[in-house]
C-alpha cells in the first residue's frame, strides 16, 4: 500500500481517535489538529504508547485563517495531505424556539463552514498531484432530521451537499470525494444525550446497540484507500440499522 499522509480534523475526539488509529495502522502518516494544548499532549501520550507518532497542529478549524495555518503547518512537517477527513464536530443541541443566534453559528461554523476552511487550501495539491481522498464525516441526523438539532441537522446535511458537488468537479483529477453518515455511536457526544433520552434512541436500533468508533473508521478506510478510486459522491450510512434511507 502506498504511504500517504491523511489530515483527519477533530483527531483527538472519539470517532476521530478511531479514524487516526486505523489510518495510522495502515502505514499513513496522520495528522490532527487540536485546540486545548494540555488534552492534545495528554491524547498524543496516549497514542504514543500504543505505537502511533501523530502529527499535532493548532488549528480551529471555524476559523479560515487558522485553518489555513495549519494545513500549511501539516504539510510542511509531513508532506502533501492526500487524504482529508473533515470529521470535526460539535453540539450546541436545544429545540429551535428557545436557540441563540450563537449556537446555530457555533455549530455551522464547526461543522459545515469547517468544510470549507480546511478543504480549500488543500483542494489545488490534490488537484496538481491528480489524486486525493475527501471524507465527510456527517450524521445519520443530517438524513432524518433531530428533535433538538435543527442547527446540528442543516449543517450535517449540508456537508453531503458539499461532497456531492466537490465530488462533480474534481473527479477528472483523481480525487473522489465521499460522505460517511454515522448513527449514535457510543463516544462522549452520544453520552452527553440524557440518559432517559438516549436509552429511547437505543431501542429504535434494530442491532440494539450503540455504534463502535472503529466501526465508522473502517468505512473512511475503505473510502480511502486506491480500490475506492470509481466511488465518489457516495453517503455511507452506518447507524445499525436506526434509519434505513437508499
Ligand atoms: N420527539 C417528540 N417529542 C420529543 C422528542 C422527540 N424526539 N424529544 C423530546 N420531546 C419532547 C419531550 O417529550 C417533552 O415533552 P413534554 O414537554 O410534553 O413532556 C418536550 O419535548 C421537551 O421539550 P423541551 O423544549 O423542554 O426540551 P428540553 O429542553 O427538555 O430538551 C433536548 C430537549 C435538548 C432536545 C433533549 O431532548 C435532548 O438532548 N435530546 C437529544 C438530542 C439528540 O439526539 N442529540 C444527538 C446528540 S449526539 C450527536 O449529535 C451525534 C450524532 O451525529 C448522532
Amino acid at each position: 500500500m502506498t504511504q500517504r499522509t491523511a489530515l483527519v480534523t477533530g483527531g483527538t475526539g472519539g470517532i476521530g481517535s478511531a479514524i487516526v488509529r486505523y489510518l495510522a495502522r495502515q502505514g499513513h502518516r496522520v495528522a490532527t489538529n487540536y485546540r486545548n494544548p494540555d488534552k492534545a499532549e495528554a491524547w498524543r501520550k496516549d497514542m504514543e504508547a500504543e505505537g502511533i507518532e501523530v502529527c499535532m497542529v493548532a488549528g480551529d478549524v471555524s476559523d479560515p485563517a487558522s485553518c489555513a495555518a495549519m494545513v500549511r503547518e501539516v504539510e510542511a512537517g509531513c508532506g502533501p495531505v492526500d487524504i482529508l477527513v473533515n470529521n470535526a464536530g460539535i453540539t450546541r443541541d436545544t429545540t429551535f424556539h428557545k436557540m441563540s443566534y450563537q449556537q446555530w453559528t457555533e455549530v455551522v461554523n464547526t461543522n459545515l463552514n469547517a468544510c470549507f476552511n480546511v478543504t480549500r487550501p488543500v483542494i489545488e495539491g490534490m488537484r496538481q498531484r491528480k489524486w486525493g481522498r475527501i471524507v465527510q464525516i456527517s450524521s445519520i441526523n443530517g438524513q432524518k432530521g433531530q428533535y433538538g438539532q435543527a442547527n446540528y441537522a442543516a449543517a450535517k446535511a449540508g456537508m453531503h451537499g458539499f461532497t456531492i458537488s466537490l465530488a462533480q468537479e474534481n473527479a477528472r483529477f483523481g480525487i473522489t470525494v465521499n460522505t460517511v453518515s454515522p448513527g449514535y455511536v457510543g463516544t462522549d457526544m452520544v453520552m452527553a444525550v440524557p440518559e432517559e433520552v438516549r436509552e429511547k434512541i437505543v431501542a429504535q436500533i434494530p442491532i440494539g446497540r450503540l455504534g463502535k468508533p472503529e466501526e465508522i473508521a473502517h468505512a473512511v478506510a475503505f473510502f480511502t484507500g486506491d480500490e475506492a478510486a470509481w466511488i465518489t459522491g457516495a453517503n455511507l450510512a452506518i447507524n445499525g440499522g436506526h434509519y434505513m434511507g437508499w
